[in-house]
């Protein structure tokens, strides 16, 4: 398939606040790496041109060495410091990547993406122009009020849980970024297919990927990687 040039954005400049850990999630060791290589690792096996790192301006320089370096991920080809909110971080990760046809963004706090997953979200994006990893939810879903009241119970069949990484045409989510930055405030935009949605009317393509693609975000979720990540490594 012709495709162009393809750059993923690694996202890894939060301060992990729900994990309550002393260094951020993005750095704590599961299975003897850090979090962030395992996402690193799969970009580096995949499809993709070349990546961007986008971390805490404190941290470019240890992960130049202890990661880039140290483990020879040579598609790293920038590291830079990301903003305040996650897209802040993503819009300077969009800046950073150009020239490119095709921009994938992942949360480096996704340890367990793997080459495979990454291929399906490109072919998504190359598609639709829009695209995201995603599993339909186990749970029933409730909307509730600021006193946890129940307002309303959605019907579960088409309801998912949107995971990263998501894929995009490059002209297509800087667009829906630099909209979202004319704005005069900021609404609170979590993922990057939202952004495509609210400011372009773009939808985006759901791809079923996996639920083992878990974001660590509370202590429990690295209990929950490792088995995972324990699991990958002997093959099953
Ligand atoms: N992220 C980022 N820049 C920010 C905020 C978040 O690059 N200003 C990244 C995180 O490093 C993470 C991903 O975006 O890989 C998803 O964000 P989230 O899980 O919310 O991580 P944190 O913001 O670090 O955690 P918390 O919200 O608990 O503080
Ligand atoms: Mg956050």
């Amino acid at each position: 398939m012709e495709y162009g040039k393809v750059t993923a954005i690694v996202l890894a400049a939060g301060k992990g606040s729900r994990m309550g850990s002393q260094v951020p999630k993005q750095y704590l060791t599961l299975l003897g790496h850090e979090v962030l290589y395992y996402s690193l690792k799969a970009f580096e096996e995949s499809i993709v041109d070349q990546v961007v790192l986008v971390t805490g301006a404190g941290d470019i320089d240890y992960c130049r060495s202890e990661l880039v370096e140290k483990y020879g991920f040579s598609k790293v080809k920038k590291i830079i410091a990301g903003g305040a909110e996650r897209y802040d971080s993503v819009y300077m990760g969009l800046k950073a990547a150009a020239p490119c046809d095709y921009v994938l963004i992942h949360d480096g706090a996704r340890p367990m993406v793997t080459p495979e997953i990454i291929s399906q979200v490109l072919e998504g994006a190359i598609a639709c122009g829009s695209c995201t990893t995603a599993v339909p939810v186990k749970d029933t879903i409730k909307i509730a009020d600021a006193e946890d009241m129940a307002v309303d119970t959605p019907e579960r069949r088409g309801l998912w849980a949107i995971h990263t990484p998501q894929g995009f045409s490059y002209e297509v989510i800087l667009e829906a970024h630099e909209r979202f930055r004319q704005g005069a405030y900021r609404i609170p935009v979590t993922d990057d297919t939202m952004m495509a949605e609210i400011f372009l009317r773009k939808r985006a393509k759901l791809v079923k990927g996996s639920y083992r693609n878990i974001k660590v975000t509370t202590p429990e979720d690295m209990e929950i990687a490792e088995v995972f990540l324990k699991k990958q490594e002997a093959g099953r």
